[in-house]
């Protein structure tokens, strides 16, 4: 149709049924909206669209009010939810309403049922219609009737024209199906759309009242005026929006596949010079070691950089070093105090020795490992230090840790338990139930806490399965002293003898942790215990080094 294209990147992989761990909203039925606090802002997070089972925001405005100021503020929050400012917002609702139509030829009851609650006859066809022929100019989908611009398949001008041109006279009225939405008072001839089935005939456009919204709203309104006038412009904008729509979740470029991708680095793309591969590692070791850190400093400061890893998106990671940068270093789960310091320490060394900060960070959790165990543990060079300009600060604040049952982290309460966000943790690392439990396991053995909870070993310098055998045992009885905190008393004295978090004592409640907790527990399987370890943190170290894959 002649639009603009930015580029393409392939490399995403099919999966053969639904996802069945996406938090769509908690209503149990379509168009429900019990998603909001006391403003239409305080959308409960991490929702984006307004109501259940929309994309994106109500067409008509919010609960159907075709108030286009109240629908900009919607559209708003929803697009910055997905990360896209205003400036993207205006030209991919424009520029994907340059083409198509929306359909709303007869009343919303002839529609049958979706296609999952359709009967085996309909083959996976929903929503059939016996409006008509059912399709074509008689099609019932959104109940909004009507195409946007005159040429609905040509890549053009013709949204702004019609906005612009129409400004002043559009009408408040409802489509065939009884939808909100918006048409030019007085149309003349050319401005007409062709009829779906014969182009011969002409019929009105529309606008929604969402689309009415991208002249009303002022901020909307001008980046509208600058594209209607700079048609090339609006062509690059909607281009890189949406590139950036549909390459979002991909990760960073290295993960692109394929001649199309672009030579340009995108901010959004989180994008890191790779570092050096040639140096002497033993050397970076040896001065690790002797910096005077500590083994917790050490594994600590690696687990917050490299845990932010999402694999949901793949962004995050200890590439880049981000942790040195805002907003990471001020997290309350960085312990910034705490963290200032290693990173004083660990800076000085990547400088001497000529390596990135994120190598050595990642080195120094080994090292720390290493120390504690007897055993090697392994390490790939190569990282890169991310510098403030190639970093997006404000699309980074979204993935502060809210909570990190690895840590012990707890940012407040909320409405999820503490140890289904550790779950929910676990697998945006890609880790299964033993690898959690054992990471768990090794962090608090070697110190890693948010404060004394979960600390049961008396030494941690040294990476041993004290912290299932000491959970597990039977001599001790758990007693809740608040929401995320246990008192573990002597049986038979009652005296208090450690403390520890719901997201320590699911270990030992739930039968399926458990019953890993009790392998590594065993007092033959403090090998398999250490060398599980160090796999699993390994795996968490290289979870984004893309590029040895
Ligand atoms: C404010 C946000 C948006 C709202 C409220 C909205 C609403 C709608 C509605 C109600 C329809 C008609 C569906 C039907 O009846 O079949 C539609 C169609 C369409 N939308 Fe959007 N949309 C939005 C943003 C976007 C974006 C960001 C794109 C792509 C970049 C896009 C591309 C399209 C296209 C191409 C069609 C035509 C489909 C066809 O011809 O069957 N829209 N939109």
């Amino acid at each position: 149709m002649g639009g603009p294209v930015f580029g393409f990147g392939g490399g995403r992989s099919d999966i053969w049924h639904p996802e069945e761990d996406i938090y769509w909203g908690a209503e149990d039925e379509w168009l429900g909206d019990n998603r909001y606090g006391d403003t239409r802002q305080d959308l409960q997070n991490p929702l984006a669209a307004v109501q259940m089972g929309l994309i994106y925001v109500n067409p008509q405005g919010p609960n159907a009010n075709p108030d286009p100021l109240l629908s900009a503020q919607d559209i708003r929050e929803t697009f910055s939810r997905m990360a896209m400012n205003d400036e993207e917002t205006v030209a991919l609702t424009a520029g994907g309403h340059t083409f198509g139509k929306a359909h709303g030829a007869g009343p919303e009851d002839h529609k049958g049922p979706e296609p999952e609650g359709a009967g085996l006859e309909e083959q996976g066809f929903g929503w059939t219609s016996d409006y008509g022929s059912g399709v074509g100019r008689d099609t019932i989908t959104s109940g909004i009737e009507g195409a946007w611009t005159p040429n609905p398949t040509e890549w053009d001008n013709g949204y702004f024209d019609m906005l612009f041109k129409y400004e002043d006279d559009w009408v408040l009225t409802k489509s065939p199906a009884g939808a909100h939405q918006w048409t030019p008072g007085n149309p003349d001839a050319e401005d007409m759309a062709p009829d779906p089935e014969d182009a011969s005939i002409k019929v009105p456009t529309m606008m929604t009242t969402a689309d009415m919204a991208m002249i009303r709203d002022p901020e909307y309104r001008k980046i509208s005026k600058r594209f209607h006038e700079n048609p090339d412009q609006f062509g690059d904008a909607f281009s890189r929006a949406w590139f950036k729509l549909l390459h979002r979740d991909m990760g960073p470029k290295v993960r692109y596949l394929g001649p199309d991708v672009p030579d340009e680095d995108l901010i959004w793309q989180d994008p890191v010079t790779p570092g050096s591969t040639n140096y002497d590692i033993g050397a970076v070791k040896e001065a690790i070691k002797n910096s005077g850190l500590s083994v917790t400093d050490m594994v600590e400061t690696a687990w917050a950089s490299a845990s932010t890893f999402r694999g949901s998106d793949m962004r995050g990671g200890a590439n880049g070093a981000r942790i040195r940068l805002s907003p990471q270093k001020d997290w309350e789960a960085n312990k910034p105090d705490q963290l200032g310091r290693v990173l004083s320490t660990l800076s000085d060394i990547a400088d001497s020795n000529g390596v990135s900060l994120a190598d050595v960070i990642v080195l120094a959790g080994n090292v720390g490992i290493e120390m504690a165990s007897g055993k090697e543990v392994p390490f790939h060079p190569g990282r890169g230090d991310a510098t403030e300009e190639q970093t997006d600060a404000a699309s980074f604040s979204v993935m502060e840790p809210l909570a990190d049952g690895f840590r012990n982290f707890l940012k407040t309460n909320y409405a999820v338990t503490p140890e289904e966000m550790m779950l929910d943790k676990a697998q945006l690392l890609g880790l299964t139930a033993p690898e959690m439990t054992v990471l768990v396991g090794g962090l608090r053995t070697l110190g890693v806490s948010s404060d004394d909870r979960g600390l049961f070993s008396n030494d941690s310098s040294n990476l041993s399965n004290d912290y299932f055998t000491t959970l597990l045992d039977m001599n001790v009885k758990w007693k809740p002293t608040g929401s995320n905190s246990y008192d573990g008393m002597d049986r038979t004295t009652g005296d208090v003898l450690r403390r520890a978090s719901r997201t320590d004592l699911v270990f030992g409640s739930n039968s399926q942790l458990r019953a890993i907790a009790e392998v590594y527990a065993q007092d033959d399987n403090q090998e398999k215990f250490k060398s599980d370890f160090i796999a699993a943190w390994t795996k968490v170290m290289n979870a984004d080094r893309f590029d040895l894959e």
